[in-house]
């Protein structure tokens, strides 16, 4: 079969997100399986261009993965003719810079969120992409997540009637680094490094709510630092100036009322550890990262308050699972898979930068919400 390569430079491979999800889970997961087939018949066949800071970690990856296209030179990389993406998942505060770059170079672009740390430099990138003529698209994992893609065939079928409101509970605890290692970067902790949970978390609300309930108008919210000194990768304490959890409220077009909790500071005594519950006239279902649950209108019970006597009903034991009914791959390799199939085929893709600038607005707004105590409207983005 026709193998047609694609030149990718994937910048910030050797971070969490880089390595484990965007190279192991996709290029490479896609590797293995032959390549992507394409409708003509031939198949992508992705050419990973490792790009980083560090020689040594780039040598160590790239033959722990059997790969031999590794550079620290962005300029070079994004100079080659062979290369038609440039994917980034560095650190938040890289990104901007990363990005201009590869715009200049004609490349296609393909990123992780935030796409910058303020609107204004969000758009910036949108509006230069355009003018470019290149494709581009930002990373909306959570809306491939098994979970929430029950949810979103719920939606779609009419399950719930009129949707009515949307709680969001995310979070769990990350260990302040002390007596236990944290399990997030630290940078994620420094405002002045691009940390915070409102511009992280932000960011993939609004897609959500956007894409699977409708235009989001409004959004209140508060934003605060719990936890204020924490320890380093190396074991040196800092300040932790950033917010670990954010309490957000959203109104949607249509009167949909989205509450969503965001912490980094809380323990976790859900099912999973993002989990919505979506409430309308005809149904509620509960949609975590794998599982949803449904209890549709006829089934449901009619508890009645009385304090005295403690209640008999289980209440979780009376909702009902919705089926897979389907495979689904990795979320981020089925992304990376629609994004290749945009720029190889002009296959359909919704997730640009001006979805990306939209998500950077509402994280800008939630810590002006914050700020100054009140609700904000969001306007619409012009281009
Ligand atoms: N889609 C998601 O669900 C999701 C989840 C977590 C993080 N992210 C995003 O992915 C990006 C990377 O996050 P991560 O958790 O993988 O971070 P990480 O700290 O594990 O990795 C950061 C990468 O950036 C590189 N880098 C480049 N310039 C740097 C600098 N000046 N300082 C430090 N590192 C630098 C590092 O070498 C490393 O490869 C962030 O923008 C984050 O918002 C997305």
């Amino acid at each position: 079969m026709d193998r047609t390569p694609l030149g990718i430079v994937l910048n910030g491979v050797t971070g969490r997100m880089g390595l484990r999800q965007h190279l192991i889970r996709s290029i490479l997961a896609i590797r293995s399986d032959g390549g992507l087939p394409l409708r003509d018949g031939t198949v992508l066949w992705p050419e990973p261009v490792l790009v980083g800071r560090s020689e040594a970690k780039l040598r160590t990856l790239a033959e722990q993965h059997g790969l031999t296209d590794w550079t620290t030179d962005l300029a070079g990389a994004l100079a080659r003719p062979d290369v038609q993406i440039y994917f980034d998942a560095q650190v938040t505060s890289a990104r901007v810079k990363a990005l201009h770059a590869a715009i200049e170079a004609g490349k296609h672009i393909y990123t992780e969120k935030p796409v910058a740390e303020s609107l204004a430099e969000a758009v910036e990138l949108a509006r230069k992409a355009d003018a470019a003529g290149i494709k581009h698209g930002v990373v909306q994992d959570k809306l491939f997540l098994p979970g929430l893609q029950k949810l979103h065939r719920l939606v779609r079928g009419g399950f719930f009637g009129r949707v009515l409101s949307v709680r969001g509970e995310f979070g769990y605890w990350v260990f302040e680094g002390d007596w236990q290692g944290a399990q997030r970067p630290s940078w994620n902790y420094r405002s002045a490094d691009g940390g915070g949970i409102t511009l992280d978390m932000f960011p993939h609300w609004h897609y959500v709510l956007e894409q699977i309930f409708g235009p989001v108008n409004t959004v209140t919210a508060r934003s605060v630092t719990h936890i204020d000194r924490r320890w380093d990768e190396s074991g040196e304490p800092y300040a932790a100036t950033a917010d670990d959890a954010v309490y957000g409220l959203f109104e949607l077009e249509g009167g949909v009322i989205a509450q969503i909790n965001s912490s980094w500071a809380v323990r976790v005594n859900r099912d999973e550890l993002v989990e919505f519950q979506v409430d309308g006239t005809h149904g509620s279902a509960v949609a975590g990262l794998h599982h949803c649950r449904i209890q549709p209108r006829a089934g449901t019970p009619k508890p009645v308050w009385d304090p005295d006597v403690p209640t008999a009903q289980r209440f979780r034991e009376q909702w009902q699972e919705v089926p897979d009914n389907e495979v689904f791959v990795n979320g981020f390799r089925a992304q990376w898979e629609q994004f290749l199939r945009y720029v190889a085929e002009d296959g359909p893709y919704t997730g640009d930068l001006w979805a990306g600038a939209r998500g950077v607005q509402v994280a800008e707004l939630g810590l002006q919400s914050s700020r100054e105590g009140r609700r904000l409207e969001i306007p619409g983005l012009g281009r």
